[in-house]
Protein backbone atom coordinates (compact mmCIF):
# COMPACT_ATOMS: atom_id res chain seq x y z
CA UNK A 1 0.00 0.00 0.00
CA UNK A 2 1.30 3.49 -1.04
CA UNK A 3 2.42 6.45 1.58
CA UNK A 4 0.03 9.39 1.53
CA UNK A 5 1.72 12.80 2.22
CA UNK A 6 0.04 15.92 4.14
CA UNK A 7 1.35 18.91 2.96
CA UNK A 8 0.59 22.56 3.67
CA UNK A 9 -0.75 24.43 0.27
CA UNK A 10 0.10 28.17 1.78
CA UNK A 11 2.10 29.51 4.42
CA UNK A 12 2.03 27.13 7.06
CA UNK A 13 -0.52 27.05 9.59
CA UNK A 14 -3.04 25.47 7.23
CA UNK A 15 -4.48 23.08 9.82
CA UNK A 16 -2.65 20.01 8.97
CA UNK A 17 -2.23 18.86 12.76
CA UNK A 18 -6.37 18.29 12.78
CA UNK A 19 -6.38 16.60 9.36
CA UNK A 20 -3.12 14.34 10.22
CA UNK A 21 -5.07 13.79 13.35
CA UNK A 22 -8.20 12.51 11.25
CA UNK A 23 -6.64 10.44 8.90
CA UNK A 24 -4.22 9.26 11.50
CA UNK A 25 -7.27 6.88 13.23
CA UNK A 26 -7.08 4.77 9.87
CA UNK A 27 -3.36 4.30 9.59
CA UNK A 28 -0.48 2.11 11.12
CA UNK A 29 2.45 4.72 10.81
CA UNK A 30 2.92 8.67 10.95
CA UNK A 31 5.87 10.47 9.86
CA UNK A 32 7.33 13.68 9.78
CA UNK A 33 9.97 14.24 7.33
CA UNK A 34 11.20 17.78 7.79
CA UNK A 35 11.34 20.76 10.11
CA UNK A 36 11.78 20.72 13.62
CA UNK A 37 9.87 22.66 16.83
CA UNK A 38 9.11 26.11 14.27
CA UNK A 39 6.00 23.87 13.58
CA UNK A 40 3.12 24.26 16.35
CA UNK A 41 0.67 21.70 15.21
CA UNK A 42 -3.02 21.98 17.50
CA UNK A 43 -5.18 19.00 17.85
CA UNK A 44 -8.39 19.54 19.53
CA UNK A 45 -9.83 15.83 20.85
CA UNK A 46 -13.14 15.70 23.28
CA UNK A 47 -12.76 19.17 24.10
CA UNK A 48 -8.84 18.42 25.59
CA UNK A 49 -6.47 21.44 23.72
CA UNK A 50 -3.29 19.25 22.36
CA UNK A 51 -0.30 21.93 20.73
CA UNK A 52 2.68 20.09 19.49
CA UNK A 53 5.82 21.45 18.23
CA UNK A 54 8.19 18.47 17.35
CA UNK A 55 5.78 15.47 17.55
CA UNK A 56 3.85 13.72 14.57
CA UNK A 57 0.00 14.58 15.39
CA UNK A 58 -0.05 10.84 15.54
CA UNK A 59 1.21 9.96 18.88
CA UNK A 60 -2.49 11.17 19.84
CA UNK A 61 -3.64 7.82 19.04
CA UNK A 62 -1.14 5.94 19.67
CA UNK A 63 0.41 5.27 16.24
CA UNK A 64 4.04 4.49 15.18
CA UNK A 65 5.25 8.38 15.25
CA UNK A 66 8.30 9.09 12.78
CA UNK A 67 10.55 11.52 13.37
CA UNK A 68 12.57 11.50 9.48
CA UNK A 69 16.39 12.28 8.73
CA UNK A 70 14.88 15.01 7.33
CA UNK A 71 13.96 16.70 10.64
CA UNK A 72 15.93 18.96 13.17
CA UNK A 73 15.65 17.57 16.67
CA UNK A 74 15.21 20.48 19.55
CA UNK A 75 15.77 17.56 22.52
CA UNK A 76 15.05 19.68 25.44
CA UNK A 77 11.58 20.69 23.51
CA UNK A 78 11.22 17.24 22.79
CA UNK A 79 11.55 16.16 26.02
CA UNK A 80 9.29 18.96 27.27
CA UNK A 81 6.05 17.41 24.46
CA UNK A 82 7.10 13.84 25.82
CA UNK A 83 6.68 14.63 29.47
CA UNK A 84 3.31 16.63 29.11
CA UNK A 85 1.58 13.87 26.83
CA UNK A 86 2.83 11.11 29.40
CA UNK A 87 1.36 13.71 32.32
CA UNK A 88 -1.65 13.43 30.34
CA UNK A 89 -1.67 9.74 30.19
CA UNK A 90 -0.44 9.47 26.31
CA UNK A 91 2.45 7.18 25.73
CA UNK A 92 5.30 8.39 23.79
CA UNK A 93 6.53 4.79 23.35
CA UNK A 94 5.39 4.55 19.61
CA UNK A 95 8.11 7.44 18.98
CA UNK A 96 10.76 6.67 16.65
CA UNK A 97 13.33 9.34 15.88
CA UNK A 98 15.64 8.72 12.59
CA UNK A 99 19.85 8.87 13.66
CA UNK A 100 20.64 10.91 10.55
CA UNK A 101 18.05 13.76 12.27
CA UNK A 102 20.40 16.65 13.19
CA UNK A 103 20.26 18.17 16.19
CA UNK A 104 19.10 22.02 17.16
CA UNK A 105 22.16 22.89 19.86
CA UNK A 106 22.17 25.75 21.97
CA UNK A 107 24.25 27.90 19.91
CA UNK A 108 21.87 27.41 16.57
CA UNK A 109 19.29 29.26 18.60
CA UNK A 110 21.44 31.96 19.72
CA UNK A 111 22.87 32.81 16.41
CA UNK A 112 18.94 32.78 15.08
CA UNK A 113 18.13 35.25 17.40
CA UNK A 114 21.33 36.89 17.20
CA UNK A 115 21.11 36.73 13.07
CA UNK A 116 17.54 38.51 13.47
CA UNK A 117 18.63 41.49 15.55
CA UNK A 118 21.60 41.91 13.31
CA UNK A 119 19.03 41.88 9.88
CA UNK A 120 16.73 44.77 11.78
CA UNK A 121 14.46 45.92 9.52
CA UNK A 122 15.61 43.34 7.14
CA UNK A 123 14.80 40.30 9.46
CA UNK A 124 12.74 37.48 7.85
CA UNK A 125 10.97 37.01 11.12
CA UNK A 126 11.75 33.86 11.81
CA UNK A 127 10.50 31.44 15.08
CA UNK A 128 14.40 31.86 16.69
CA UNK A 129 13.87 27.99 17.52
CA UNK A 130 17.52 27.67 16.03
CA UNK A 131 16.31 26.13 12.57
CA UNK A 132 18.13 28.22 9.87
CA UNK A 133 21.43 27.69 12.09
CA UNK A 134 21.04 24.23 12.37
CA UNK A 135 20.41 23.10 9.14
CA UNK A 136 23.18 25.48 7.48
CA UNK A 137 25.57 23.22 9.84
CA UNK A 138 23.60 20.05 7.88
CA UNK A 139 24.83 21.17 4.83
CA UNK A 140 28.37 22.48 6.02
CA UNK A 141 28.88 18.80 7.29
CA UNK A 142 29.01 20.55 10.74
CA UNK A 143 26.31 19.28 12.31
CA UNK A 144 25.54 16.87 15.61
CA UNK A 145 23.03 13.91 14.48
CA UNK A 146 20.73 11.99 16.57
CA UNK A 147 23.12 9.05 16.35
CA UNK A 148 25.63 11.02 18.03
CA UNK A 149 23.70 10.60 21.30
CA UNK A 150 24.30 6.99 21.16
CA UNK A 151 27.96 7.38 22.29
CA UNK A 152 28.49 9.73 25.09
CA UNK A 153 32.62 9.89 23.92
CA UNK A 154 31.57 10.92 20.26
CA UNK A 155 29.21 13.53 21.40
CA UNK A 156 31.46 15.52 23.43
CA UNK A 157 33.85 15.24 20.89
CA UNK A 158 31.68 16.69 18.58
CA UNK A 159 30.48 19.00 20.74
CA UNK A 160 33.88 20.35 21.24
CA UNK A 161 34.76 20.57 17.43
CA UNK A 162 31.42 22.70 16.87
CA UNK A 163 32.37 24.91 19.55
CA UNK A 164 35.76 25.41 18.86
CA UNK A 165 34.27 27.45 15.62
CA UNK A 166 31.18 28.62 17.36
CA UNK A 167 32.21 30.09 20.27
CA UNK A 168 34.57 32.76 17.75
CA UNK A 169 31.27 33.53 15.81
CA UNK A 170 29.57 34.03 19.30
CA UNK A 171 32.18 36.36 20.41
CA UNK A 172 33.21 38.08 17.79
CA UNK A 173 30.33 38.18 14.94
CA UNK A 174 27.88 38.37 17.44
CA UNK A 175 29.66 39.77 20.82
CA UNK A 176 27.60 36.77 22.65
CA UNK A 177 28.60 34.95 25.03
CA UNK A 178 30.56 31.66 24.33
CA UNK A 179 29.01 28.03 25.38
CA UNK A 180 31.35 26.56 27.74
CA UNK A 181 32.15 22.60 27.05
CA UNK A 182 31.81 20.59 30.07
CA UNK A 183 28.04 22.70 30.60
CA UNK A 184 27.02 21.76 27.43
CA UNK A 185 28.13 17.89 27.15
CA UNK A 186 26.50 17.42 30.61
CA UNK A 187 22.91 18.78 29.57
CA UNK A 188 23.28 16.60 26.15
CA UNK A 189 24.63 13.60 28.00
CA UNK A 190 21.14 14.05 29.94
CA UNK A 191 18.97 14.37 26.93
CA UNK A 192 21.23 11.42 25.24
CA UNK A 193 19.75 8.92 28.09
CA UNK A 194 16.71 9.75 27.35
CA UNK A 195 16.14 9.96 23.76
CA UNK A 196 17.95 7.09 23.08
CA UNK A 197 15.27 4.19 23.30
CA UNK A 198 13.58 6.31 20.39
CA UNK A 199 16.69 5.97 18.17
CA UNK A 200 15.72 3.89 14.93
CA UNK A 201 16.48 3.29 11.44
CA UNK A 202 13.37 5.01 10.49
CA UNK A 203 13.83 4.39 6.91
CA UNK A 204 13.83 0.66 6.93
CA UNK A 205 10.88 1.06 9.50
CA UNK A 206 8.89 2.42 6.84
CA UNK A 207 9.25 0.89 4.18
CA UNK A 208 9.13 -2.62 5.43
CA UNK A 209 5.22 -0.82 6.73
CA UNK A 210 4.67 0.08 2.84
CA UNK A 211 5.48 -2.80 1.40
CA UNK A 212 3.98 -5.13 4.65
CA UNK A 213 0.89 -3.05 3.10
CA UNK A 214 0.17 -0.64 6.29
CA UNK A 215 -1.30 2.51 5.71
CA UNK A 216 2.09 5.41 6.07
CA UNK A 217 1.41 9.01 6.49
CA UNK A 218 3.48 11.03 5.59
CA UNK A 219 3.20 14.97 7.57
CA UNK A 220 4.73 18.04 6.34
CA UNK A 221 5.29 20.82 8.47
CA UNK A 222 5.55 24.40 7.54
CA UNK A 223 3.83 24.75 4.25
CA UNK A 224 4.77 25.07 0.16
CA UNK A 225 5.47 28.59 0.11
CA UNK A 226 7.85 28.34 2.93
CA UNK A 227 9.82 26.04 0.92
CA UNK A 228 13.71 26.16 0.86
CA UNK A 229 14.16 26.19 -2.89
CA UNK A 230 10.57 26.84 -4.47
CA UNK A 231 8.60 29.80 -1.45
CA UNK A 232 9.07 32.77 -1.41
CA UNK A 233 12.93 33.38 -0.70
CA UNK A 234 14.26 34.60 1.70
CA UNK A 235 11.18 34.49 3.59
CA UNK A 236 11.00 30.69 3.90
CA UNK A 237 11.93 27.77 6.14
CA UNK A 238 15.14 26.25 5.88
CA UNK A 239 13.83 23.04 5.14
CA UNK A 240 11.70 21.62 2.02
CA UNK A 241 7.98 21.11 3.26
CA UNK A 242 7.15 20.34 -0.48
CA UNK A 243 5.47 16.79 -1.10
CA UNK A 244 8.87 15.84 -2.80
CA UNK A 245 11.01 16.11 0.10
CA UNK A 246 9.04 13.41 1.82
CA UNK A 247 10.95 10.70 0.19
CA UNK A 248 14.46 11.94 0.47
CA UNK A 249 12.84 13.15 4.34
CA UNK A 250 12.00 10.01 5.55
CA UNK A 251 14.41 8.07 3.39
CA UNK A 252 12.25 6.11 1.37
CA UNK A 253 11.97 5.94 -2.81
CA UNK A 254 9.58 8.52 -4.52
CA UNK A 255 8.14 5.39 -6.33
CA UNK A 256 6.11 4.59 -3.03
CA UNK A 257 4.19 7.79 -2.75
CA UNK A 258 0.91 7.65 -4.33
CA UNK A 259 -1.41 10.49 -2.75
CA UNK A 260 -0.45 14.20 -1.57
CA UNK A 261 -3.28 15.98 -0.03
CA UNK A 262 -3.24 19.59 0.18
CA UNK A 263 -4.19 21.49 3.07
CA UNK A 264 -5.18 25.19 2.76
CA UNK A 265 -7.06 27.40 4.86
CA UNK A 266 -10.56 28.66 3.30
CA UNK A 267 -8.85 32.18 3.17
CA UNK A 268 -4.89 32.30 3.79
CA UNK A 269 -2.46 33.57 6.65
CA UNK A 270 1.07 34.35 7.04
CA UNK A 271 3.39 35.09 9.81
CA UNK A 272 6.46 36.67 9.71
CA UNK A 273 7.24 39.36 7.11
CA UNK A 274 7.18 38.88 2.97
CA UNK A 275 5.23 39.73 0.06
CA UNK A 276 1.34 38.99 0.42
CA UNK A 277 -0.61 39.67 -2.86
CA UNK A 278 -4.41 38.73 -0.96
CA UNK A 279 -3.61 40.10 2.24
CA UNK A 280 -6.37 41.99 4.16
CA UNK A 281 -7.18 45.81 4.71
CA UNK A 282 -6.04 46.18 8.71
CA UNK A 283 -9.71 46.30 10.16
CA UNK A 284 -10.84 43.28 8.30
CA UNK A 285 -7.71 40.92 8.92
CA UNK A 286 -8.02 42.02 12.53
CA UNK A 287 -11.91 40.64 12.51
CA UNK A 288 -10.41 37.20 10.73
CA UNK A 289 -7.75 36.99 13.06
CA UNK A 290 -9.86 36.91 16.26
CA UNK A 291 -12.84 35.18 14.08
CA UNK A 292 -9.87 32.18 13.11
CA UNK A 293 -7.73 32.59 16.32
CA UNK A 294 -4.60 33.02 14.15
CA UNK A 295 -1.99 33.64 16.32
CA UNK A 296 1.16 32.19 16.11
CA UNK A 297 1.39 28.47 18.09
CA UNK A 298 4.67 28.57 18.85
CA UNK A 299 5.44 32.00 18.96
CA UNK A 300 1.78 33.38 19.83
CA UNK A 301 2.61 36.51 17.10
CA UNK A 302 -0.24 37.63 15.19
CA UNK A 303 -0.82 35.88 11.93
CA UNK A 304 -1.58 38.12 8.86
CA UNK A 305 -4.72 37.16 7.10
CA UNK A 306 -5.78 37.35 3.63
CA UNK A 307 -8.33 36.26 0.63
CA UNK A 308 -7.72 33.15 -0.45
CA UNK A 309 -5.41 33.02 -3.48
CA UNK A 310 -5.92 30.58 -6.13
CA UNK A 311 -2.48 31.97 -7.99
CA UNK A 312 -0.43 30.64 -4.98
CA UNK A 313 -2.70 27.76 -4.64
CA UNK A 314 -2.39 26.76 -8.15
CA UNK A 315 1.54 26.56 -8.11
CA UNK A 316 1.00 24.52 -4.50
CA UNK A 317 -1.01 21.59 -6.52
CA UNK A 318 1.80 21.77 -9.38
CA UNK A 319 4.55 22.00 -6.94
CA UNK A 320 3.13 18.88 -4.59
CA UNK A 321 1.10 16.98 -7.07
CA UNK A 322 -1.44 17.64 -5.01
CA UNK A 323 -4.17 14.64 -5.81
CA UNK A 324 -7.10 16.20 -3.69
CA UNK A 325 -7.33 18.97 -1.13
CA UNK A 326 -8.60 19.61 1.83
CA UNK A 327 -9.97 23.26 2.92
CA UNK A 328 -10.01 24.32 6.69
CA UNK A 329 -12.15 26.89 8.49
CA UNK A 330 -14.61 27.40 6.26
CA UNK A 331 -16.41 28.33 9.23
CA UNK A 332 -14.43 31.30 9.60
CA UNK A 333 -16.05 32.84 6.41
CA UNK A 334 -19.12 32.55 7.55
CA UNK A 335 -18.95 36.05 9.20
CA UNK A 336 -19.52 37.76 5.68
CA UNK A 337 -21.95 38.31 3.25
CA UNK A 338 -19.49 38.89 -0.05
CA UNK A 339 -16.15 37.32 -0.50
CA UNK A 340 -13.27 38.14 -2.67
CA UNK A 341 -10.83 35.41 -4.11
CA UNK A 342 -7.78 36.53 -5.90
CA UNK A 343 -8.20 34.12 -9.47
CA UNK A 344 -4.84 36.18 -10.96
CA UNK A 345 -2.21 38.97 -10.31
CA UNK A 346 -1.54 41.93 -12.04
CA UNK A 347 2.22 42.31 -12.40
CA UNK A 348 4.41 45.76 -12.90
CA UNK A 349 3.56 45.50 -16.60
CA UNK A 350 0.59 45.74 -16.59
CA UNK A 351 -0.18 41.66 -17.50
CA UNK A 352 -2.32 39.31 -15.54
CA UNK A 353 -1.14 35.95 -14.69
CA UNK A 354 -2.87 32.89 -13.16
CA UNK A 355 0.73 31.19 -12.88
CA UNK A 356 2.56 32.30 -9.60
CA UNK A 357 5.41 34.28 -11.14
CA UNK A 358 9.00 32.98 -11.14
CA UNK A 359 10.50 36.23 -10.47
CA UNK A 360 10.67 37.56 -7.29
CA UNK A 361 10.34 41.25 -8.92
CA UNK A 362 7.37 40.40 -9.80
CA UNK A 363 5.70 38.42 -7.23
CA UNK A 364 7.00 41.48 -4.48
CA UNK A 365 4.74 43.80 -6.91
CA UNK A 366 1.79 41.55 -7.83
CA UNK A 367 -1.51 43.04 -7.39
CA UNK A 368 -4.29 40.65 -6.74
CA UNK A 369 -7.30 40.56 -9.27
CA UNK A 370 -10.09 39.47 -7.30
CA UNK A 371 -13.86 38.48 -7.62
CA UNK A 372 -16.09 39.24 -5.76
CA UNK A 373 -18.42 35.89 -4.50
CA UNK A 374 -21.71 35.67 -2.17
CA UNK A 375 -20.64 34.60 1.53
CA UNK A 376 -23.22 32.29 2.90
CA UNK A 377 -23.54 34.38 6.06
CA UNK A 378 -24.87 31.66 8.27
CA UNK A 379 -23.33 29.05 10.94
CA UNK A 380 -22.10 26.05 9.40
CA UNK A 381 -22.53 24.22 12.79
CA UNK A 382 -25.51 21.38 11.49
CA UNK A 383 -23.66 20.03 7.98
CA UNK A 384 -22.89 16.68 8.30
CA UNK A 385 -21.30 16.22 5.31
CA UNK A 386 -19.78 18.52 2.23
CA UNK A 387 -22.98 18.28 0.30
CA UNK A 388 -24.97 20.00 3.34
CA UNK A 389 -23.42 23.05 3.17
CA UNK A 390 -25.69 26.16 2.23
CA UNK A 391 -25.71 27.15 -1.56
CA UNK A 392 -22.61 29.74 -1.70
CA UNK A 393 -20.09 27.58 0.47
CA UNK A 394 -20.98 24.92 -2.09
CA UNK A 395 -20.44 27.33 -5.35
CA UNK A 396 -17.14 28.60 -3.18
CA UNK A 397 -15.92 24.99 -2.99
CA UNK A 398 -16.81 24.14 -6.55
CA UNK A 399 -14.94 27.61 -7.11
CA UNK A 400 -11.85 26.22 -5.87
CA UNK A 401 -12.06 22.43 -7.71
CA UNK A 402 -12.84 24.28 -10.86
CA UNK A 403 -10.01 27.11 -11.00
CA UNK A 404 -7.52 24.50 -9.73
CA UNK A 405 -8.70 21.14 -11.24
CA UNK A 406 -8.52 18.99 -7.90
CA UNK A 407 -11.08 17.91 -5.55
CA UNK A 408 -11.96 19.36 -2.29
CA UNK A 409 -11.93 16.04 -0.32
CA UNK A 410 -12.10 17.34 2.84
CA UNK A 411 -13.78 20.72 4.56
CA UNK A 412 -13.15 21.70 7.75
CA UNK A 413 -16.00 23.91 9.76
CA UNK A 414 -14.84 24.00 13.02
CA UNK A 415 -11.77 23.37 15.31
CA UNK A 416 -12.51 20.09 16.84
CA UNK A 417 -11.81 16.41 15.34
CA UNK A 418 -15.42 15.90 14.47
CA UNK A 419 -15.90 19.35 12.48
CA UNK A 420 -14.63 18.00 9.38
CA UNK A 421 -16.95 17.55 6.63
CA UNK A 422 -16.66 14.51 3.68
CA UNK A 423 -18.53 13.96 0.75
CA UNK A 424 -21.64 11.54 1.72
P1 LIG B 1 12.13 29.50 10.72
O1 LIG B 1 11.53 28.26 10.16
O2 LIG B 1 12.00 29.60 12.20
O3 LIG B 1 13.53 29.70 10.27
O4 LIG B 1 11.29 30.75 10.15
C1 LIG B 1 11.33 31.11 8.77
C2 LIG B 1 9.97 31.59 8.29
O5 LIG B 1 9.07 30.50 8.32
C3 LIG B 1 9.33 32.67 9.16
O6 LIG B 1 8.58 33.54 8.33
C4 LIG B 1 8.40 31.91 10.06
O7 LIG B 1 7.33 32.69 10.53
C5 LIG B 1 7.92 30.84 9.11
N1 LIG B 1 7.48 29.61 9.78
C6 LIG B 1 8.26 28.64 10.30
N2 LIG B 1 7.51 27.65 10.81
C7 LIG B 1 6.22 27.99 10.59
C8 LIG B 1 4.97 27.35 10.85
O8 LIG B 1 4.89 26.24 11.38
N3 LIG B 1 3.87 28.04 10.45
C9 LIG B 1 3.93 29.24 9.83
N4 LIG B 1 5.06 29.85 9.55
C10 LIG B 1 6.21 29.24 9.93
Amino acid sequence: MPATVIVGAQWGDEGKGKIVDLLAQDCDVVCRYQGGPNAGHTVIVDGETFKFRHLPSGILSGKVSVLGAGCVVDPEVLLEEIDGLEQRGISSEPLRISGNAHLIMPWHIAIDGAGEKRLGKLQIGTTRRGIGPAYADKAARLGIRVQDLLDAKILRQKIETALQEKNIWLERVYELEPFELEEVAARYEGFAQRLRPFVADTSLLVDEAIRGGKNVLLEGAQGTLLDLDHGTYPFVTSSNPIAGAAATGIGIGPTRIERVIGVSKAYVTRVGAGPFPSEMEPELAAQVRELGQEYGTVTGRDRRPGWLDLVALRYAVRLNGITSLALTKLDVLSAFDELEVCVAYRLPDGAETRDFPAHQSDFHHAAPVFETVAGWAEPLDECATLDDLPREARSYVDLVERELGVTVELVGTGAAREQVLARR
